[in-house]
Protein backbone atom coordinates (compact mmCIF):
# COMPACT_ATOMS: atom_id res chain seq x y z
CA UNK A 1 0.00 0.00 0.00
CA UNK A 2 1.37 3.26 -0.75
CA UNK A 3 2.38 5.64 2.19
CA UNK A 4 0.97 8.77 1.84
CA UNK A 5 0.20 10.02 5.16
CA UNK A 6 3.37 12.32 4.80
CA UNK A 7 2.05 13.73 1.55
CA UNK A 8 1.98 17.49 1.57
CA UNK A 9 -1.18 19.20 0.46
CA UNK A 10 0.20 22.72 -0.91
CA UNK A 11 -0.16 21.42 -4.29
CA UNK A 12 -4.38 20.81 -3.85
CA UNK A 13 -4.44 24.65 -4.05
CA UNK A 14 -4.71 25.56 -7.60
CA UNK A 15 -4.35 29.27 -8.57
CA UNK A 16 -6.61 31.26 -10.45
CA UNK A 17 -5.51 32.52 -14.00
CA UNK A 18 -6.84 35.97 -15.19
CA UNK A 19 -9.93 35.06 -17.43
CA UNK A 20 -9.92 31.63 -15.98
CA UNK A 21 -13.29 30.50 -14.58
CA UNK A 22 -14.01 30.98 -11.00
CA UNK A 23 -16.14 28.81 -8.66
CA UNK A 24 -18.14 30.10 -5.96
CA UNK A 25 -20.88 27.92 -6.30
CA UNK A 26 -20.09 25.45 -3.30
CA UNK A 27 -17.26 23.68 -2.28
CA UNK A 28 -18.06 20.16 -3.70
CA UNK A 29 -16.99 22.16 -7.09
CA UNK A 30 -12.81 21.01 -5.73
CA UNK A 31 -10.84 18.83 -8.33
CA UNK A 32 -8.44 16.30 -6.95
CA UNK A 33 -5.33 17.26 -6.51
CA UNK A 34 -2.08 15.89 -8.45
CA UNK A 35 -0.75 14.01 -5.37
CA UNK A 36 -4.30 12.73 -4.72
CA UNK A 37 -4.72 11.46 -7.89
CA UNK A 38 -1.60 9.54 -7.08
CA UNK A 39 -2.64 7.96 -4.34
CA UNK A 40 -6.05 7.10 -5.94
CA UNK A 41 -4.03 5.24 -8.80
CA UNK A 42 -1.73 3.51 -6.90
CA UNK A 43 -4.56 2.30 -4.34
CA UNK A 44 -4.82 -1.86 -3.65
CA UNK A 45 -8.36 -2.84 -3.92
CA UNK A 46 -10.67 -5.58 -3.36
CA UNK A 47 -14.59 -6.20 -3.34
CA UNK A 48 -15.94 -4.11 -0.79
CA UNK A 49 -19.73 -5.51 -0.32
CA UNK A 50 -17.59 -8.43 0.43
CA UNK A 51 -15.38 -6.38 2.64
CA UNK A 52 -12.44 -7.08 1.18
CA UNK A 53 -11.20 -3.16 0.17
CA UNK A 54 -8.51 -2.25 2.46
CA UNK A 55 -8.14 1.03 1.32
CA UNK A 56 -12.23 1.22 2.39
CA UNK A 57 -11.36 -0.52 5.89
CA UNK A 58 -9.14 2.17 6.74
CA UNK A 59 -11.43 5.41 5.99
CA UNK A 60 -13.54 3.96 7.79
CA UNK A 61 -11.21 3.09 10.71
CA UNK A 62 -9.93 6.33 10.93
CA UNK A 63 -13.16 8.58 10.80
CA UNK A 64 -15.14 6.50 13.38
CA UNK A 65 -11.57 7.17 15.34
CA UNK A 66 -11.11 10.79 14.70
CA UNK A 67 -15.24 11.28 15.19
CA UNK A 68 -15.28 8.73 18.56
CA UNK A 69 -17.23 6.20 17.14
CA UNK A 70 -17.45 2.86 17.50
CA UNK A 71 -17.47 2.04 13.62
CA UNK A 72 -18.24 3.62 10.84
CA UNK A 73 -19.29 2.72 6.77
CA UNK A 74 -18.18 4.21 3.27
CA UNK A 75 -21.29 5.54 1.16
CA UNK A 76 -21.39 7.30 -1.78
CA UNK A 77 -22.59 10.72 -0.91
CA UNK A 78 -23.67 12.77 1.75
CA UNK A 79 -27.15 12.36 1.07
CA UNK A 80 -26.93 8.90 0.90
CA UNK A 81 -24.79 9.00 4.35
CA UNK A 82 -28.32 10.58 5.86
CA UNK A 83 -30.89 8.83 4.50
CA UNK A 84 -29.22 5.70 5.45
CA UNK A 85 -29.01 6.61 9.10
CA UNK A 86 -32.91 7.88 8.94
CA UNK A 87 -33.48 4.07 7.80
CA UNK A 88 -31.31 2.69 10.44
CA UNK A 89 -32.80 4.66 13.35
CA UNK A 90 -36.27 5.01 12.28
CA UNK A 91 -39.22 2.76 11.36
CA UNK A 92 -42.48 3.09 8.70
CA UNK A 93 -44.85 6.00 9.54
CA UNK A 94 -41.86 7.19 12.43
CA UNK A 95 -40.97 10.84 12.45
CA UNK A 96 -38.20 12.88 12.73
CA UNK A 97 -37.18 16.08 13.82
CA UNK A 98 -34.85 18.10 12.09
CA UNK A 99 -34.21 22.34 11.51
CA UNK A 100 -36.09 23.81 8.45
CA UNK A 101 -33.09 25.01 6.91
CA UNK A 102 -31.37 21.69 7.23
CA UNK A 103 -30.12 20.05 4.20
CA UNK A 104 -31.40 16.88 4.94
CA UNK A 105 -34.96 18.62 5.82
CA UNK A 106 -34.81 20.24 2.16
CA UNK A 107 -32.55 19.04 -0.54
CA UNK A 108 -32.30 15.37 -0.15
CA UNK A 109 -35.67 14.90 -2.66
CA UNK A 110 -37.85 13.41 0.61
CA UNK A 111 -35.85 10.18 0.22
CA UNK A 112 -37.01 9.02 4.06
CA UNK A 113 -40.57 9.51 3.35
CA UNK A 114 -40.13 7.99 -0.16
CA UNK A 115 -38.12 5.21 0.49
CA UNK A 116 -38.23 4.67 4.26
CA UNK A 117 -41.93 6.06 5.54
CA UNK A 118 -40.96 8.32 7.63
CA UNK A 119 -42.44 11.74 8.26
CA UNK A 120 -40.06 15.25 8.72
CA UNK A 121 -41.27 17.20 11.32
CA UNK A 122 -39.23 20.67 10.32
CA UNK A 123 -38.80 23.22 13.08
CA UNK A 124 -37.80 26.77 12.36
CA UNK A 125 -34.15 27.59 13.24
CA UNK A 126 -33.05 30.41 14.65
CA UNK A 127 -30.61 33.21 13.06
CA UNK A 128 -27.91 31.20 13.48
CA UNK A 129 -29.72 28.30 12.14
CA UNK A 130 -29.84 26.24 15.29
CA UNK A 131 -32.73 24.76 17.04
CA UNK A 132 -33.64 25.48 20.89
CA UNK A 133 -34.30 22.43 23.06
CA UNK A 134 -37.65 23.77 24.53
CA UNK A 135 -38.64 23.65 20.98
CA UNK A 136 -37.50 20.51 20.30
CA UNK A 137 -39.26 19.17 23.67
CA UNK A 138 -42.28 20.66 22.79
CA UNK A 139 -42.10 19.11 19.07
CA UNK A 140 -41.92 15.60 20.64
CA UNK A 141 -44.93 13.72 20.10
CA UNK A 142 -46.89 12.35 23.14
CA UNK A 143 -47.34 8.59 22.83
CA UNK A 144 -50.43 8.23 21.81
CA UNK A 145 -51.65 6.20 18.81
CA UNK A 146 -53.15 9.20 17.42
CA UNK A 147 -49.70 10.19 16.64
CA UNK A 148 -47.04 8.90 14.36
CA UNK A 149 -44.09 8.04 16.97
CA UNK A 150 -41.32 10.22 17.07
CA UNK A 151 -37.86 8.11 16.74
CA UNK A 152 -34.82 10.50 16.08
CA UNK A 153 -33.82 14.22 16.66
CA UNK A 154 -31.40 15.13 13.48
CA UNK A 155 -29.06 18.34 13.96
CA UNK A 156 -26.68 19.75 11.27
CA UNK A 157 -23.19 21.67 11.74
CA UNK A 158 -21.89 23.34 10.15
CA UNK A 159 -25.52 25.09 9.48
CA UNK A 160 -24.67 27.30 6.48
CA UNK A 161 -21.74 27.80 6.75
CA UNK A 162 -22.42 28.51 10.84
CA UNK A 163 -21.23 26.82 13.93
CA UNK A 164 -23.26 24.99 16.26
CA UNK A 165 -23.74 25.74 19.61
CA UNK A 166 -22.42 22.77 21.44
CA UNK A 167 -24.10 23.66 24.73
CA UNK A 168 -27.49 23.21 22.98
CA UNK A 169 -26.72 20.37 20.77
CA UNK A 170 -25.63 18.72 24.25
CA UNK A 171 -28.88 19.49 25.95
CA UNK A 172 -31.40 18.78 23.04
CA UNK A 173 -29.47 15.25 22.79
CA UNK A 174 -30.06 15.09 26.47
CA UNK A 175 -33.58 15.97 26.12
CA UNK A 176 -33.84 13.21 23.55
CA UNK A 177 -31.85 10.26 25.23
CA UNK A 178 -34.07 10.90 27.97
CA UNK A 179 -37.24 10.19 25.69
CA UNK A 180 -35.47 6.97 23.98
CA UNK A 181 -34.71 9.67 20.65
CA UNK A 182 -31.67 8.86 19.20
CA UNK A 183 -30.17 12.18 17.20
CA UNK A 184 -28.23 11.90 14.22
CA UNK A 185 -25.64 14.51 13.76
CA UNK A 186 -25.13 16.15 9.81
CA UNK A 187 -21.85 16.86 10.01
CA UNK A 188 -21.11 17.18 6.37
CA UNK A 189 -18.66 20.51 6.87
CA UNK A 190 -18.30 18.90 10.95
CA UNK A 191 -14.15 19.57 9.81
CA UNK A 192 -14.85 23.01 9.40
CA UNK A 193 -16.76 23.48 12.55
CA UNK A 194 -13.62 21.55 14.37
CA UNK A 195 -11.08 24.27 13.21
CA UNK A 196 -13.51 27.29 13.62
CA UNK A 197 -13.40 26.65 17.42
CA UNK A 198 -10.49 24.61 17.44
CA UNK A 199 -12.49 21.31 19.57
CA UNK A 200 -11.50 18.59 18.68
CA UNK A 201 -14.14 16.08 16.25
CA UNK A 202 -14.65 13.64 19.09
CA UNK A 203 -16.11 16.37 21.56
CA UNK A 204 -18.73 17.72 18.71
CA UNK A 205 -19.74 14.45 17.41
CA UNK A 206 -19.85 13.23 21.00
CA UNK A 207 -23.58 14.31 22.03
CA UNK A 208 -24.33 12.59 18.33
CA UNK A 209 -25.36 8.80 18.20
CA UNK A 210 -24.66 8.81 14.46
CA UNK A 211 -22.74 11.09 12.68
CA UNK A 212 -22.60 11.85 8.90
CA UNK A 213 -19.24 13.17 7.29
CA UNK A 214 -18.35 14.90 3.68
CA UNK A 215 -15.25 13.66 2.35
CA UNK A 216 -16.02 15.82 -0.63
CA UNK A 217 -16.50 19.65 0.08
CA UNK A 218 -13.87 21.21 2.05
CA UNK A 219 -12.12 18.88 2.06
CA UNK A 220 -11.52 18.01 -1.81
CA UNK A 221 -11.97 14.47 -2.07
CA UNK A 222 -13.78 13.37 -5.33
CA UNK A 223 -16.59 11.23 -3.78
CA UNK A 224 -17.89 9.41 -0.58
CA UNK A 225 -19.33 10.41 3.12
CA UNK A 226 -18.55 8.45 6.02
CA UNK A 227 -21.59 7.37 8.43
CA UNK A 228 -20.15 6.52 11.95
CA UNK A 229 -22.08 5.16 15.20
CA UNK A 230 -21.83 2.05 17.00
CA UNK A 231 -21.00 -1.06 15.69
CA UNK A 232 -24.73 -2.85 15.82
CA UNK A 233 -25.86 0.31 14.17
CA UNK A 234 -23.52 0.45 11.97
CA UNK A 235 -24.31 -3.16 10.82
CA UNK A 236 -27.44 -2.54 10.03
CA UNK A 237 -26.52 0.50 8.30
CA UNK A 238 -24.76 -2.12 5.95
CA UNK A 239 -27.81 -3.72 5.51
CA UNK A 240 -29.58 -0.49 3.99
CA UNK A 241 -26.59 0.67 2.15
CA UNK A 242 -27.55 -2.63 0.06
CA UNK A 243 -30.77 -2.06 -0.29
CA UNK A 244 -30.47 1.72 -1.57
CA UNK A 245 -28.15 -0.02 -3.63
CA UNK A 246 -25.08 2.15 -2.17
CA UNK A 247 -22.49 -1.20 -2.05
CA UNK A 248 -20.03 -0.62 -4.17
CA UNK A 249 -17.14 -2.81 -5.35
CA UNK A 250 -13.55 -1.90 -5.84
CA UNK A 251 -13.91 1.21 -4.00
CA UNK A 252 -10.52 1.66 -2.62
CA UNK A 253 -9.93 3.72 -5.37
CA UNK A 254 -12.19 6.83 -4.29
CA UNK A 255 -11.88 5.78 -0.52
CA UNK A 256 -8.28 6.30 -1.22
CA UNK A 257 -8.76 9.96 -2.29
CA UNK A 258 -11.40 10.05 0.80
CA UNK A 259 -8.56 9.10 3.23
CA UNK A 260 -5.98 11.60 1.74
CA UNK A 261 -8.49 14.21 1.79
CA UNK A 262 -9.01 13.67 5.98
CA UNK A 263 -5.66 13.25 6.98
CA UNK A 264 -3.88 16.10 4.95
CA UNK A 265 -6.84 18.73 4.17
CA UNK A 266 -8.58 19.73 7.22
CA UNK A 267 -6.12 22.29 8.95
CA UNK A 268 -5.97 24.27 5.61
CA UNK A 269 -9.89 24.86 5.83
CA UNK A 270 -8.58 27.37 7.96
CA UNK A 271 -7.22 29.20 5.22
CA UNK A 272 -11.21 29.32 3.45
CA UNK A 273 -12.15 30.81 6.55
CA UNK A 274 -10.46 33.61 6.42
CA UNK A 275 -10.61 33.93 3.18
CA UNK A 276 -13.98 33.87 3.26
CA UNK A 277 -14.09 36.65 6.02
CA UNK A 278 -11.97 38.83 4.14
CA UNK A 279 -14.61 38.35 1.23
CA UNK A 280 -17.21 39.66 3.65
CA UNK A 281 -14.95 42.49 4.53
CA UNK A 282 -14.76 43.67 1.15
CA UNK A 283 -18.10 43.33 0.29
CA UNK A 284 -19.24 45.27 3.04
CA UNK A 285 -17.58 48.24 1.53
CA UNK A 286 -19.09 48.02 -1.49
CA UNK A 287 -22.42 50.22 -1.33
CA UNK A 288 -25.45 48.43 -3.06
CA UNK A 289 -24.33 44.58 -1.52
CA UNK A 290 -25.65 43.46 1.86
CA UNK A 291 -23.59 41.19 4.19
CA UNK A 292 -24.24 40.07 7.74
CA UNK A 293 -20.40 39.51 9.14
CA UNK A 294 -21.50 37.85 11.95
CA UNK A 295 -22.70 35.03 10.22
CA UNK A 296 -19.47 34.42 8.32
CA UNK A 297 -18.12 31.83 10.56
CA UNK A 298 -16.32 29.44 8.50
CA UNK A 299 -16.29 29.09 4.52
CA UNK A 300 -19.94 30.56 3.57
CA UNK A 301 -21.08 34.12 2.81
CA UNK A 302 -24.40 35.02 1.72
CA UNK A 303 -25.14 38.57 0.69
CA UNK A 304 -28.33 40.44 -0.74
CA UNK A 305 -28.42 43.45 -3.20
CA UNK A 306 -31.92 44.89 -4.53
CA UNK A 307 -34.47 42.84 -6.91
CA UNK A 308 -33.67 45.34 -9.19
CA UNK A 309 -30.33 43.88 -8.94
CA UNK A 310 -30.17 40.59 -8.97
CA UNK A 311 -30.79 39.37 -12.73
CA UNK A 312 -28.35 42.07 -13.85
CA UNK A 313 -25.56 41.27 -11.41
CA UNK A 314 -26.05 37.23 -12.26
CA UNK A 315 -25.43 38.30 -16.06
CA UNK A 316 -22.75 40.45 -14.62
CA UNK A 317 -20.80 37.29 -12.99
CA UNK A 318 -21.57 35.55 -16.06
CA UNK A 319 -19.82 37.91 -18.37
CA UNK A 320 -16.72 38.05 -15.94
CA UNK A 321 -16.46 34.26 -15.74
CA UNK A 322 -17.56 33.64 -12.02
CA UNK A 323 -20.01 31.20 -11.17
CA UNK A 324 -21.63 31.53 -7.85
CA UNK A 325 -25.18 30.05 -6.48
CA UNK A 326 -28.40 31.50 -5.82
CA UNK A 327 -29.13 35.43 -6.43
CA UNK A 328 -32.88 35.19 -5.43
CA UNK A 329 -32.97 36.74 -2.73
CA UNK A 330 -29.45 35.58 -1.73
CA UNK A 331 -25.81 35.06 -3.14
CA UNK A 332 -23.97 31.90 -1.97
CA UNK A 333 -20.01 32.53 -2.05
CA UNK A 334 -18.51 29.42 -1.08
CA UNK A 335 -14.35 29.32 -0.70
CA UNK A 336 -12.85 26.35 -0.82
CA UNK A 337 -9.09 25.17 -1.93
CA UNK A 338 -9.64 26.44 -5.76
CA UNK A 339 -10.41 29.90 -4.45
CA UNK A 340 -7.05 31.84 -3.84
CA UNK A 341 -6.43 34.67 -2.60
CA UNK A 342 -6.46 36.61 -6.47
CA UNK A 343 -10.33 34.70 -7.20
CA UNK A 344 -11.30 37.35 -3.78
CA UNK A 345 -9.96 40.00 -5.26
CA UNK A 346 -11.09 39.44 -8.83
CA UNK A 347 -14.61 39.00 -6.83
CA UNK A 348 -14.74 42.21 -5.38
CA UNK A 349 -13.39 44.03 -8.30
CA UNK A 350 -16.18 42.48 -10.64
CA UNK A 351 -19.02 43.12 -8.03
CA UNK A 352 -17.66 46.65 -7.04
CA UNK A 353 -17.30 47.49 -11.26
CA UNK A 354 -21.14 46.64 -11.06
CA UNK A 355 -22.03 49.20 -8.64
CA UNK A 356 -20.04 51.92 -9.67
CA UNK A 357 -21.18 51.36 -13.89
CA UNK A 358 -24.71 51.00 -13.09
C1 LIG B 1 -25.19 20.01 5.19
C2 LIG B 1 -25.21 19.05 4.04
N1 LIG B 1 -25.55 17.78 4.26
C3 LIG B 1 -25.58 16.88 3.27
C4 LIG B 1 -25.25 17.24 1.98
C5 LIG B 1 -25.36 16.21 0.88
O1 LIG B 1 -24.15 15.86 0.33
P1 LIG B 1 -24.07 15.25 -1.15
O2 LIG B 1 -24.12 16.40 -2.08
O3 LIG B 1 -22.75 14.53 -1.12
O4 LIG B 1 -25.20 14.31 -1.31
C6 LIG B 1 -24.88 18.55 1.69
C7 LIG B 1 -24.53 18.94 0.32
O5 LIG B 1 -24.17 20.05 0.00
C8 LIG B 1 -24.87 19.49 2.76
O6 LIG B 1 -24.56 20.78 2.54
Amino acid sequence: MVNYQNMRSESDVSKAEPNSIIDFRSDTVTRPSNKMRAVMADAEVGDDVYGDDPNVKILEETVADLVGKEAALYVASGTQSNLIALLTHCGRGEEYIGGDVYHISHYEAGGAAVLGGISPKHLTTDNNGGLKVEQVKAAINPDDFHFAKTRLVCLENTVNGMVQDQQEICKISDLAHNHGLSVHLDGARLMNAVVATDKPAKELAEPADSVSICLSKGLGAPVGSILCGPQGFIDRARYNRKLVGGGMRQAGIIAAGGHYAISNNVERLAEDHQRAKKLAEGLAQINGINVDLNEVQTNMVFASVEPADQQALITHFINNAILVDGGDPSFRFVTHMDIDDYAIQRLLETIAAYFENK
